[in-house]
């Protein structure tokens, strides 16, 4: 299965819009990999210039060693010639065709004999759930049906590459989450290099096996999801990636206060130089703990709880600390009223001031060297 390049990429539009600057990206043979950002940072624009929708400005896309497009080199291979499945955010069926016509008609162009196409039409009219709506033409469907018709039609043709731009938002929850497992079974099953366009981070998370977060048409950090909401490499990362966010507090600078010093005095004791050089930290608010939790390596202080927001299975509780709120969430009950907030050093994200992540680095004194 083929790799995706995309070397110094930019899209300039006419009128001067900059979607998408000098991008650097590999999207590994047979990744999930998932373009994650807010509303007009340039993902659906790195989509098409990938499927030779768009051109670049500038720079060199390759799939599979092969290169589709190359400014320098005055190099474009156009759209119908890559072999790429693409699901957009717009997907046109065809109206005067039936659901079944409009899955069958990608096999049709290719010459695939009629007893094969019924069965993979059949196939994958089974595996999207929409075999009772084949019969019917677009606008007698739902939106959400008309979403999975536009997916079925890219998967039955089997595409080695498949980019998928936000292809379950029409969907409700429960249909979400069934497709999103589908997707995932399908990439298993398939193989295929798939590049997933979402602004909705938990999607990015639980799909991908990589994510690239953008923003204002760079790519801001590219790795594991786990990498991403663990090591995130900026505050605007860490601030993306997490529901609810995680808790950033100014150690310095105007808007540091009283809990901004108490903690900055911890992380530089236990943490290292690199907390020398912090402007914010930032808790995740899992990593907050209201009650119980001391030791040598927990900041702990008194709070109070003033506000409980129970979401089902978790509590999310506003604690003001010092001269601050710090947000915490919780498997077990928790009440408002006084409390001991406590979070491990390992668990403090560092930011300097232009917001790139510090990496923490134990002082020797704390790891008995
Ligand atoms: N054809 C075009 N002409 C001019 N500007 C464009 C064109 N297409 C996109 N843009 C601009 O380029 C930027 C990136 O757009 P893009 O559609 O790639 O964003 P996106 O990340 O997919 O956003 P969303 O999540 O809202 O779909 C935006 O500022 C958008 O207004
Ligand atoms: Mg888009």
């Amino acid at each position: 299965m083929p790799h995706i390049g995309l070397s110094r990429v930019s899209k300039q539009f006419p009128g001067g819009v900059r979607a998408v600057e000098d991008l650097d990206l590999i999207i590994p043979d047979g990744a999930f990999m998932c373009l994650l950002g807010p509303s007009g940072c340039g993902k659906t624009t790195v989509l098409r210039m990938i499927a030779g929708l768009e051109q670049p400005s500038a720079g060199e896309i390759s799939v599979g060693g092969r290169v589709f497009d190359s400014v320098a080199r005055g190099c474009f291979v156009p759209s119908e010639e890559r072999g790429i499945g693409l699901v957009f955010q717009s997907y046109a069926l065809w109206p005067h065709l039936t659901v079944r016509e409009n899955i069958e008609f990608g096999l049709s162009v290719r010459a695939v004999p009629r007893a094969e196409r019924h069965a993979r039409v059949a196939d994958v009219l089974r595996l999207l759930n929409i075999e009772p709506v084949a019969d019917r033409y677009p606008s007698q469907i739902s939106g959400g049906q008309q979403q999975r018709v536009a997916l079925a039609r890219m998967l039955v043709v089997s595409p080695q590459v498949l980019l998928l731009d936000e292809p379950l938002s029409n969907l409700d929850a429960r249909l979400r989450l069934e497709m999103r497992a589908e997707l995932k079974r399908i990439h298993q099953t398939l193989g295929s290099t798939i590049v997933f366009v979402t602004h909705d981070q938990l999607e990015a998370m639980t799909l991908g096996t990589e994510v690239a977060v953008m923003n204002a048409g760079r790519i801001l950090q590219v790795g594991t999801p786990m990498d991403i909401y663990h090591r995130p490499a900026n505050r605007f990362v860490a601030e993306f990636v997490g529901n609810p966010p995680i808790n950033i507090v100014p150690v310095r600078g105007a808007g540091a206060g009283r809990l901004g010093a108490s903690l900055h005095e911890f992380a530089r004791r236990r943490l290292g130089s690199a907390a020398d050089a912090a402007w914010w930290i930032g808790i995740r608010p899992e990593a907050v703990r209201l009650g119980g939790g001391h030791g040598e390596d927990r900041w702990v202080h008194p709070a109070q709880i003033e506000t409980v927001l129970p979401t089902g299975p978790t509590w999310i509780a506003g604690a003001r600390v010092l001269d601050a709120t710090l947000f915490g969430v919780s498997f077990e009950k928790i009440a408002a009223g006084p409390a001991s907030c406590s979070v491990r050093a390992e668990d403090l994200h560092l930011f300097a001031e232009d917001g790139s992540r510090l990496e923490a680095a134990p002082r020797p004194s704390e790891v008995g060297v």
